[in-house]
């Protein structure tokens, strides 16, 4: 009970301390999400023949890198200030892609997913309703599919296709990605948590750890998912629906306390073949009771946000 407490006194510091940090930064609105201000479901096709779009690295990640930045040129000769770009993942998002709308209240959409990022046209090129030609910026993250861009006109709440891009891609989409710590059901245990694009039939997940400089030893991993008939309807089955690839755990038994430890997750594919992650680190909690130095951070989201 007074553990409880406790955790209770910490989560109220945590909210006031998060309340101070918007008023200090006044700027940033927690209310609104930016892309439920698109209209997706009203967009329309206005394709321009002499309307282009086009987006190069073509291959990303070369260097094993999980996120980098793209270089998006527009070019269109009805430009206008409400002009805009969104980033589709995976790239392919036209009507052959839609599933059948059982709903007759609901109007067959011309484009059956969401926008993942967007940015106005004359983001960075202001002279762009004179010119009709822009540059924008959009860093991406890997997630397991593909990408493209489209030109958008009639602003967010009425949007009209224009053009659309080539399309990029990571160098391997499927990569074991982004792992999550937490403490396990004791106290030296420690559960990780991570993202890939392998089934469990197409290659056995794991975690290769150690203490660090030591010899290292393997922990299996469980395979988890959901699709998108687990949701209970649209927006959440339909434009909202983003395939999660494969969510895997492993619990890493027997830690030392306080002691650094390194690892990395591995798939084994059924040819024998090794894909490995980046090489991360952690240190292990301490022996319960041992006098020792506790902070904790209390967060509402489990996300990847690039701000
Ligand atoms: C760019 O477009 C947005 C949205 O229409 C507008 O609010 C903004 O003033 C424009 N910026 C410039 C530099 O023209
Ligand atoms: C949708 O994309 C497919 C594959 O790229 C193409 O064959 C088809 O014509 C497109 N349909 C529409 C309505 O643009
Ligand atoms: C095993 O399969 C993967 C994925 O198809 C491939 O990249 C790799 O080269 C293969 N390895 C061997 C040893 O054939």
């Amino acid at each position: 009970m007074e553990s409880f407490q406790s955790v209770k006194m910490l989560m109220i510091l945590a909210l006031m301390g998060l309340q101070n940090f918007g008023r200090a930064t006044t700027r940033i609105n927690f209310g609104e999400q930016p892309l439920s201000k698109i209209a997706i479901h009203k967009a329309t096709l206005a394709l321009h023949d002499s309307a282009s779009v086009r987006a190069h690295p073509l291959v990303l990640g070369l260097k094993g890198e999980d996120t980098e930045w793209v270089i998006v040129n527009l070019e269109y000769p009805n430009p206008s200030e409400d002009d805009w770009v969104g980033v589709f993942s995976p790239g392919e998002f036209n009507s052959s892609t839609c599933l059948p709308v059982n709903d007759p209240k609901e109007q067959t959409p011309y484009i059956c997913s969401a926008p993942i990022k967007y940015k106005y046209a004359n983001h960075s090129s202001s002279d762009y309703t004179k010119t009709g030609k822009a540059t924008l910026n959009f860093q991406l993250i890997n997630q397991r599919a593909d990408f493209s861009f489209a030109l958008f006109s009639g602003g967010l709440s009425n949007p009209k296709l224009v053009a659309v891009s080539n399309f990029i891609s990571f160098y391997n989409p499927k990569a074991p990605l982004y792992p999550r710590l937490a403490q396990g059901k004791s106290w030296n245990e420690m559960t990780v948590t991570w993202t890939s694009g392998y089934d469990i039939n197409k290659a056995v997940p794991f975690v290769e750890f150690g203490l660090k400089g030591d010899s290292q030893m393997r922990s299996p991993a469980g395979t988890l998912t959901f699709h998108r008939n687990s949701m209970c309807g649209s927006p959440a089955r339909t434009v909202g629906w983003r395939d999660p690839g494969f969510i895997h755990t492993s619990f890493l038994k027997n830690l030392w306390p306080n002691s650094m430890y390194t690892y990395r997750m591995g798939h084994l594919l059924s040819n024998g073949s090794y894909i490995w992650s980046k090489i991360y680190s952690f240190k292990a909690s301490p022996y319960p009771g041992q006098d020792s130095l506790q902070r904790v951070i209390i967060f509402g989201d489990m996300g990847k946000v690039i701000l």
